[in-house]
């Protein structure tokens, strides 16, 4: 072979190297266009972004209530409740029926929707013995 030979059989491996680069990030390109699509229906997948929300609104409550409901103080515990009890109660602190400390204000931020959702969603969460604090001792370090 010629070097002229050679330097054409390279120019010719160069530019199929090149071609094949350019499909390559093509082929890259179109499958993140793919996934790009495939979020758009994520985020209009309703069900779970509601749930999303519920969750956040959920762990709002956690604070005051524990970790899903679970309250380890003096606050009701709100895991396994029955969920026409919970929207009950929430309606009446709203509306100021049932006189309270704090939740009037909570439930007032909430939509019937929410709380509805929210009463599912705490009579779903398994109640935990374990989470409540172990019977004082009579004579124990208790103020
Ligand atoms: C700042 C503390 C605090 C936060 C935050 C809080 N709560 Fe409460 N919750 C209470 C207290 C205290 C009570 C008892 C009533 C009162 O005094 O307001 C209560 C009572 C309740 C009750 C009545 C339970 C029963 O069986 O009578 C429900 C239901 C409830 N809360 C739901 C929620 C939800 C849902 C959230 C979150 C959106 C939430 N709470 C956030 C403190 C809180």
């Amino acid at each position: 072979m010629t070097a002229a030979g050679i330097i054409m059989r390279l120019a010719h491996i160069l530019l199929s190297a090149a071609s094949f680069a350019v499909l390559a990030s093509g082929a890259v390109w179109a499958g993140n266009d793919g996934g790009d699509s495939s979020g758009q229906a994520q985020v209009s997948a309703e069900p779970s972004t509601q749930r999303q929300h519920i969750r956040v609104l959920a762990a709002s409550c956690a604070a005051c209530h524990g970790t899903n409901g679970n309250s380890v103080g003096g606050t009701p515990v709100l895991s396994g409740l029955h969920p026409e009890h919970f929207s009950s109660q929430m309606q009446a602190f709203k509306s100021g029926q049932r006189a309270s400390t704090v939740m009037h204000r909570h439930a007032r931020g909430l939509t019937d929707s929410e709380i509805v959702q929210l009463a599912e969603y705490f009579y779903k969460q398994p109640r935990h013995q374990s989470a409540l604090p172990p019977t004082a001792k009579p004579g124990s370090d208790m103020p």
